[in-house]
């Protein structure tokens, strides 16, 4: 018996069963009424009672492949036969797959970059997760500014130095303790604060930063070259104006601002009613940072500037929530299908 129901259950295995007739014939002479299931059960009673223990559950599994082998294979065979049916030629090529379109972002990024790459500006970039040098301390950040609070900045849990980088000055950092002056580079990225997210807020975001260092760099070269950035982006009519302000890492410095405008309701509101729209921070590099990166700063000086292209970004398209940078809600994204 114990012969019989191994080679039964080779033999199951193995079986080839190619189409719907084969399967119905197998499963008559297993499962049939007169099939060979019902005669080893028949035989299984004659079985000696101790024994039963061992062959029982070899009878069970026996029976349970059996009907697992004629279940796929019905299955199998329906499908094929639905398929038929259906009247549908499934050789046929398919549709086009849609291809993606550029991010609002990247598309202005990519200009932005490309302005300041025809007046001479090489691109780079830095890491995202940056160490307290590069952030704030080589930026000219005394130890105790608000910036280096938990409340404004992330932290990695493992290593206190290492966090997000808040701003893409750190680059500038990296970059001239790598390079020799002169240097002209500009420097894309993403970075990250510790921010409640809102229509008008979130918790990472991208900038642009601006780094020009040379023998005699002037004031003026800054505001050219904002102001060139300005009618190259905006138009030849756009306009700019420089107000004093404060970072640690520029002395003087500076918050531009281009005019907008004041003709409809929604012009005077993101003006405040004034007509002007911040766009970036900027300033001529203190001589502490210069000289934090090995730069002699008797020598050299230069101009560096900051903005995010978020910001920009909305004005251009006026989009009026910046969550829906990050949500990847496609109803949003196939505006810009025809953005390059
Ligand atoms: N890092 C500043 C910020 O995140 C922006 C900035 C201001 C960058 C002045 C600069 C600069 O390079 O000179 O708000």
């Amino acid at each position: 018996m114990k012969e019989l129901l191994e080679s039964a259950l080779a033999e199951v295995s193995e079986v080839d069963l190619p189409n719907a007739q084969a399967t119905e014939a197998f499963r008559i002479d297993w499962l049939g009424r007169k099939g060979r299931i019902k005669d080893l059960m028949a035989a299984f009673k004659e079985v000696p009672g101790p024994d039963k223990r061992e062959i029982g559950p070899m009878l069970n599994a026996l029976k349970q492949a059996v009907e697992e082998k004629v279940k796929s294979a019905q299955d199998h065979f329906n499908r094929a036969e639905a398929v038929e049916q259906s009247g549908e030629d499934f050789t046929r090529p398919s549709g086009a797959i849609p291809v993606g379109t550029h991010h609002p972002l990247s598309v202005v990024r990519r200009e932005m970059v490309g302005i300041f790459q025809e007046m001479g500006f090489s691109v780079s970039e830095g890491p995202e997760i940056e160490d307290d040098w590069h952030v704030f301390s080589g930026l000219n950040f005394p130890p105790e500014h608000p910036a280096r609070d938990m409340q404004d900045t992330f932290f990695v849990q493992r290593d206190p130095d290492l966090l997000l980088r808040t701003h893409t000055s750190s680059v500038q950092v990296r970059e001239m303790e790598k390079r020799k002056p002169p240097m002209r580079i500009i420097m894309p990225g993403r970075v990250f604060r510790n921010e409640a997210i809102s229509a008008r807020a979130h918790c990472m975001f991208h900038q642009i930063e601006g780094l020009y260092i040379d023998e005699g760099v002037s004031f003026a070269d800054l505001k050219q070259t904002l102001l060139h950035f300005a009618q190259r982006f905006f138009g030849p009519d756009a306009r700019i104006r420089l107000r004093p302000s404060y970072f640690p890492f520029t002395e003087p410095s500076a918050e531009v601002d281009v005019y907008w405008g004041l003709k409809t309701e929604v012009d005077k509101r993101i003006t405040k009613g004034t007509g002007w729209l911040e766009i970036l921070g900027c300033g001529m590099v203190d001589p502490n940072v210069l000289e934090a990166s090995g730069i002699d700063s008797t020598k050299y000086s230069g101009f560096a500037f900051g903005m995010g292209i978020e910001r920009i970004t909305m004005l251009r398209y006026g989009i009026g929530d910046l969550r829906a940078f990050f949500e990847n809600d496609m109803r949003f994204l196939e505006q810009f299908s025809g953005e390059r």
